[in-house]
């Protein structure tokens, strides 16, 4: 097995810089479209041998360095009991917010060898295919917190702080529910073979350094803590995360992933020495000429090789638009000027 990633996570030495791509499974590819066109989004998530099918998609293709699984993070409040579905140019919709403790109460603390068997399914059936290592995901606590509160996608998250500031034990309880539930899901995830694990905080950007402080940042630290004794690399993406660089190595992750808006020297004086970093490719920049594109690559592999390990990776997903083969290109520009 292709284990670079893995060394590159725990600061060890590689011969190369490992690359994997956010959202690597999905529109942008003409082989994704050709099997969703068949079925709804969830259904393929719960499809194990297409969600795998899809899953390796981009390894084949573009020639990245890990697989991520795919599934998504809204499927853990789906397992919960809330309600949801995938609208078309609208993204998820949660027709029953939580806005209350008996809304709050009536979900559940779901068994994911029931509730989620599909995703087990799916990572068993990938780890016999794979010959690069398997990441295993959640949402943050806080980011799914957001979906569950606004019912779907949000600008200002309006909803989940007038929650925080005027039912601040009702948050926490939804907080602390998820987190419950997360905690066993993950844990089954490295079970069932996830050799890696990323929990995606999309929105911890949003919040003031304080408000991430008290409301978002022990929950992290709670599922950093309860996943440590699995042994897998424990990654955590805080999108948007400039103003809290002081905050997320107190998460306790061996890597954090960087969007594109923060210096990665600044970035490893914030984070020390034994944590590496994960990033941080502006996604819009894969529709540049390859020139262009090339020398921010290279700029962004040069200042990496200063970290304690360094995966290359965007600094947010890949967009749907982004043509194949600059992905591909990507890939392959990362190992070439990688190389020790
Ligand atoms: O990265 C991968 O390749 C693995 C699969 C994956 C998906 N979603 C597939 C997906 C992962 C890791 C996610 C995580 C996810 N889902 C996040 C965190 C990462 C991030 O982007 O910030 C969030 C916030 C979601 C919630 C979500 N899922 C939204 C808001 C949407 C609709 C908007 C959009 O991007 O389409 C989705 C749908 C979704 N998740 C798609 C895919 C491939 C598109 C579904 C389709 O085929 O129509």
């Amino acid at each position: 097995m292709n284990d670079t990633f893995l060394k590159a996570c725990r600061g060890e030495a590689v011969d190369y810089t490992p690359i994997w791509i956010m959202r690597q499974a999905g529109r942008y590819l003409p082989d994704y479209h050709k099997v969703r066109s068949k079925m709804t989004f969830l259904e393929l998530c719960k499809t194990p041998e297409r969600a795998a099918e899809v899953t390796l998609q981009p390894v084949d293709i573009i020639g990245v360095d890990a697989a991520i699984l795919f599934s998504d993070i809204l499927v853990t409040l789906d397992a919960m009991g809330m309600e949801l579905t995938f609208k078309e140019k609208q993204g998820p919709v949660l027709p029953s917010p939580i806005k209350s403790q008996a809304d709050l109460d009536k979900l559940i603390d779901p068994d994911p060898m029931d509730k989620l068997g599909y995703v087990m399914d799916t990572i068993s059936l990938l780890r016999k295919e794979l010959n690069v290592p398997l990441i295993g995901f959640c949402g943050a606590p806080f980011t799914l917190s957001t979906y569950a509160i606004e019912g779907g996608s949000s600008k200002a998250f309006w909803n989940t702080k007038k929650m925080m500031y005027q039912a601040p034990e009702l948050y926490h309880n939804l907080m602390k529910k998820i987190t419950a539930s997360l905690i066993t899901y993950l844990k089954a995830q490295v079970e069932a073979g996830a050799q890696a694990l990323q929990v995606f905080d999309s929105w911890a950007g949003s919040l003031s350094p304080g408000d991430f402080s008290e409301f978002a940042l022990p929950y992290v630290q709670d599922i950093i803590t309860a996943l440590k004794p699995s042994g897998v690399p424990l990654i955590y993406f805080a999108n948007n995360c400039a103003g809290l660089l002081d905050l997320t190595p107190k998460s306790g992750a061996d890597v954090l992933g960087l969007d594109w808006r923060v210096d990665i020297p600044k970035a490893i004086d914030a984070f020390g020495d034994d944590i590496a970093i994960q990033g941080n490719l502006d996604p819009i920049s894969l529709l540049l000429p390859e020139d262009k594109l090339e020398k921010r690559i290279a700029s962004i592999v040069e200042r990496g090789k200063k970290a304690h390990g360094h995966i290359f990776n965007l600094g947010h997903g890949i967009l749907p638009e982004t043509p194949p083969e600059k992905a591909k290109f990507v890939v392959d520009a990362v190992h070439r000027l990688s190389k020790r």
